[in-house]
């Protein structure tokens, strides 16, 4: 398969050239904040038969504002229900996508459909894996993005951070878990998690233009009283294909948990994983150093 003409990258605004964005002095000052907030919206997916997972609309958009001009172009390897391309049409950036999952493909393209403003939004159905092979060299100015977990979220959910009362509630005994396609990253132990993630980020680096910015959405897990440290996995994976860590900003979720349960009482002390996230912010370092 031949490169595919993915939307162009241009800038369509009047930035000077070394602005890293189109953001004013007062709103940059705002986002060197390192712990994010958000709220979901109307138009967010929250209906977890849809999708199992996704992320606000407004954490796409902080992203992309912080990361892109006008017209550039946007990377989402792992799309799911395409909030990264309603975040980029709204703000008028081109954007691509990709998932195993046809009806997430699908599920994009009608989240997409209601509105358009001149740059264009894609979704296509294949392997983040095989991504070098639809875009070109140095075209993508941003990759942001949340993939799988993993395979943690591949056996039955027990509620376990639900209060007693609230745990048989129908997401009780359901694998919250996008397929079992041997290629979804969902299936795999976590260190054959780490060698895919290397393989498929070392594919999409050359995709990025130099000192483009790549932002990896992730928690830690629990799994048998051990700390899994999803985070630490994705950082070396990155840093062995080139990727050069710049910022590690907190994803404070605690707006929006509620009613959560207690956990290791009187004597174990556990974080809620739930309450906050992890934004990896890499980025593909200048030419010269070392890339
Ligand atoms: C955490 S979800 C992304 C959710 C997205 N941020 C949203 O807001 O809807 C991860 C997605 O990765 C997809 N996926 C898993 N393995 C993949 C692979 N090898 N190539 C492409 N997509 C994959 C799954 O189908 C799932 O939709």
């Amino acid at each position: 398969m031949s490169v595919i003409a993915s939307p162009e990258g241009r800038r369509a605004c009047s930035c000077p050239p070394k602005h890293l964005n189109c953001l004013t002095p007062k709103e940059w000052m705002k986002a060197q904040l390192g712990v994010w907030q958000f709220y979901y919206e109307g138009r967010d997916v929250r209906d977890k038969t849809l999708h199992p997972a996704t992320f606000p609309i407004a954490l796409a958009r902080r992203v992309i504002e912080l990361f892109t001009h006008k017209g550039e172009l946007v990377l989402d390897p792992f799309v799911g229900s395409g909030t990264t391309l309603v975040a980029a049409q709204d703000l008028g950036r081109n954007a691509v996508g990709f998932d195993l999952q046809k009806a997430y493909v699908s599920l994009c393209a009608r989240r997409l459909e209601a509105a358009s403003n001149g740059a264009r939004q894609v979704a296509l159905e294949a392997d983040a894996r095989d991504i070098p092979r639809y875009m070109a060299p140095e075209t993508v100015s941003l990759a942001v993005t949340s993939p799988p977990y993993a395979n943690l979220l591949n056996r039955p959910r027990a509620n376990k951070s639900r209060r007693t009362v609230d745990r048989k509630n129908d997401q009780l005994g359901r694998v919250e878990q996008y397929s079992q396609d041997p290629r979804d990253l969902g299936t795999l132990d976590l260190e054959r998690y780490g060698a895919e993630m290397e393989r498929i980020f070392g594919g999409i680096l050359p995709l990025l233009r130099p000192r483009a910015h790549c932002v990896i959405n992730v928690p830690d897990m629990w799994w048998e009283n051990r700390r899994l440290t999803i985070h630490m996995t994705v950082i070396e994976a990155l840093r062995r294909v080139g990727y050069e860590l710049r910022n590690v900003v907190i994803w404070d979720r605690t707006n929006i948990v509620n009613r959560i349960g207690i956990f290791g009482w009187p004597s174990n002390y556990i974080t809620m994983g739930v309450t906050f996230e992890y934004l990896l912010d890499f980025w593909r370092p200048p030419a010269g150093d070392g890339v």
